[in-house]
This record gives C-alpha cells, sequence and structure tokens, in this order.
C-alpha cells in the first residue's frame, strides 16, 4: 500500500498522513512510498479508522466473548451496593485467594462457564469521560432504580447517555427488600419515559433486586448473559490487541499501573504499546486475583506494568514493533494534544468574531 492508497482508504489527506508517519518513525519521501500493513494499522489507528476493515479478517479467529458491563443510575439508588453483591457471586469470589486486588473492572465467572465482565466505575463521569474519549468498552448498561425512590434526574440521564451511544439496557429494580417498595410503580414511570419494557411488548429486560439481601442476582446475570447473546458480542482472539484502559494508578514499587480490558486481539507481555500518550513495554499482566498472566484476551481486565507514565481512563492501548516506534508514536501524540490545547486556549481568548460585528 502506498500513501496515496491509504489516504483514499482514511479518507485523510496526504500531509496529515505524512505527519503521522513521520511521527511513528517512517521516513517517506514521497506519496507513492510503500508502507508495510503493521505502519498502515498504526496510522488507521491514529486517524480513528476501524483497523479490521484495513486490516483482512481472513483466516483470524472469531471468538464469542464476555459482555462488558457498566451500572448507573441516581445517587444512592445502590450502585455501589450491587456491585459488591455482584462480585460475592463470582466463583473467583467464593475460592481461596478469591479477589485480592482492585482493578476497577471484574468478571463474574458462572457454574455454567460464562462469565460477565462489570466495569467497577459505577456513574455517568466516567462512562462519558470514556465515550468522549472514544472508547466504546461498554456493551451493556445496567440501570438501577430504587423501587421506593423511583425514577430519578439521574435515572433519566442514563437512559440518555445509554441511548446516545446505542448501549442496550437491563433494567435492575433495587431494594426490593424494603418496606416501601413499589416496583409496579417504577416500571409505569420509566415506560412513560419512553424506555420499551419487556413486558410491556419491548426489548428492555427488567429485573427485581435486592443488593442488600442478595436477591435476584442471578437472574441479572441471566439476562445480561441472554443481551449479550443477542448481541453476538465476538471478537477476534490472534493478532495484535486492541486495548482501553478504565482505570490507572501510580504504584510506589511498581511504577504506573494501568487496568485495561482488551477489545480484539490478544495482549502478550513483553510487547511494546503506545498508550494515550503514554509508551512503555509490558513487564507484567495481573488479572484480579492477582496472578501473573502471559497474555490477556478480550474482555479480560487485567493490569499492565511498564509503562512510563500514568496514561488516561479510556486511552487506547495500541501494540507497536519495537521500542522506537512506540517513542515516537507517544511523542506525536503529545504533541497533538499540547497543539490541540492551545488551539482550544487561542479560540476561547480570542474568539472569531461574529460576521457583521
Ligand atoms: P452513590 O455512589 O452515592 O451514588 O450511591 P450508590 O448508588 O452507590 O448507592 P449505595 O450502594 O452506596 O447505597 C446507598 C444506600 O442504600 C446504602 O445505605 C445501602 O446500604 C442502601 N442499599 C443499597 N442496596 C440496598 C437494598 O437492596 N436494600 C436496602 N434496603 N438498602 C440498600
Ligand atoms: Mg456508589
Amino acid at each position: 500500500m502506498t500513501v496515496v492508497e491509504l489516504a483514499k482508504r482514511t479518507g485523510q489527506t496526504i500531509a496529515h498522513l505524512q505527519e503521522i508517519l513521520a511521527n511513528v518513525g517512517e521516513k517517506v519521501v514521497s506519496e507513492f512510498h510503500p508502507i508495510g500493513i503493521d505502519v498502515a494499522e498504526l496510522v488507521a489507528t491514529e486517524v480513528g479508522v476501524n483497523v479490521r476493515r484495513l486490516h483482512s479478517s481472513e483466516g483470524s479467529v472469531l471468538e464469542f466473548r464476555p459482555p462488558v458491563v457498566t451500572v448507573m443510575g441516581h445517587v444512592d439508588h445502590g450502585k455501589t451496593s450491587l456491585l459488591d453483591a455482584l462480585r460475592q457471586t463470582s466463583v473467583a469470589a467464593k475460592e481461596a485467594g478469591g479477589i485480592t486486588q482492585h482493578l476497577g473492572a471484574f468478571v463474574v465467572a458462572m457454574p455454567s462457564g460464562a462469565s460477565i465482565t462489570f466495569l467497577d466505575t459505577p456513574g455517568h463521569a466516567a462512562f462519558s469521560a470514556m465515550r468522549a474519549r472514544g472508547a466504546a468498552v461498554t456493551d451493556i448498561v445496567v440501570l438501577v432504580v430504587a423501587a421506593d425512590d423511583g425514577v430519578m434526574p439521574q435515572t433519566l440521564e442514563a437512559m440518555r447517555h445509554a441511548k446516545e451511544a446505542n448501549v442496550p439496557i437491563v433494567v435492575a429494580i433495587n431494594k426490593c427488600d424494603k418496606p416501601g417498595a413499589d416496583p409496579e410503580r417504577v416500571k409505569i414511570q420509566l415506560g412513560s419515559e419512553g424506555l420499551p419494557l419487556e413486558e410491556m411488548g419491548g426489548d428492555v429486560q427488567v429485573v427485581q433486586v435486592s443488593a442488600l439481601k442478595g436477591t435476584g442476582l442471578d437472574r441479572l446475570e441471566e439476562a445480561l448473559l441472554l443481551q449479550a447473546e443477542m448481541m453476538e458480542l465476538k471478537a477476534r482472539i490472534d493478532g495484535p490487541a486492541q486495548a482501553y484502559v478504565v482505570e490507572a494508578r501510580l504504584d510506589r514499587g511498581r511504577g504506573p499501573l494501568a487496568t485495561a480490558i482488551v477489545k480484539s486481539g490478544t495482549l502478550v507481555c513483553g510487547q511494546h504499546v503506545v498508550v494515550g500518550a503514554q509508551w512503555g513495554r509490558i513487564r507484567a499482566i495481573r488479572d484480579m486475583a492477582g496472578n501473573v498472566l502471559e497474555s490477556a484476551r478480550p474482555a479480560m481486565p487485567v493490569e499492565i506494568e511498564g509503562l512510563k507514565g500514568l496514561p488516561m481512563a479510556g486511552d487506547d492501548v495500541t501494540v507497536v514493533g519495537t521500542e522506537e516506534r512506540a517513542r515516537l508514536l507517544s511523542d506525536g501524540r503529545r504533541k497533538k494534544q499540547e497543539k490541540d490545547r492551545l488551539k482550544m486556549v487561542n479560540e476561547e481568548r480570542y474568539p472569531l468574531a461574529e460576521p457583521g460585528a
């Protein structure tokens, strides 16, 4: 493929592509300069074009993957309690050792062998922040509504977020153990807000639960798996990973640690990566029990160690061939970020004059 062809396929100008190519250390002599598939992929990722469309998926292995679920709802309706209760239902939580570290995401493994990945960062802020950065990590939203309180402003906000992101909702009516609980009222409220509930002929499932008593959780998990089944969530297993950061923190001994969820491909220990504007070489991959792994597959939340700096939630993880390329690409991204920031500051300071003003 040449630069000209890549420009055609990505809809970008040749000048823009040449800038990116320079950033990844590719010496471009002319627009007919041939570029390798890995570089083309890198450039495609940079300009936000779906890589798989460029990259032939022929021969690659597509497999069903677990759904990634975010819990949202009004303040105090029980999001944290529900996540805690769900975490307890996992086979891993019952095994010796169990979940030993906080990753910002956890997997509930069902006795059937199926599993569900929950993002442990409830709230619309996290969801919006990640979406704003292009990280479409969430497959399904669990909308928590307290049975005594009913639909509240943030319930509606969550509904709006999910709709805008085109992410299906499963409703969990929580606190059904409370004396004042009125699940039927909640359903009517949701219906009149335009949420097409299953029992009203729509396709949105509703489950009644109590995070406090731990009731209805199995039915909620079944509902999520059913929803996932309908969505036929599949991922490419082989080849370089595409992953997203859901949480990052600095550990005094181990340095920057990022929790990432692989979207496709397999992330392998030792690989050079660019994460947002950061880069590094993966020194260790750990699961939520703290076990060291050789690699991570789609929908698995893992902690990666070896980055030079702290990335942000929503940053994408891109695997590159060499350390030099990783450094160049992250430098390029950092410069671009700085340029965009300055441009924004300038636009605020010197807003374009109104025509005729
Ligand atoms: P924010 O993070 O502040 O928005 O709240 P949250 O949605 O995470 O709610 P949280 O889990 O903190 O629960 C709020 C309160 O409701 C706590 O006092 C919980 O003990 C209580 N609560 C949560 N779930 C249930 C439930 O199923 N039944 C009853 N009776 N109380 C519950
Ligand atoms: Mg909470």
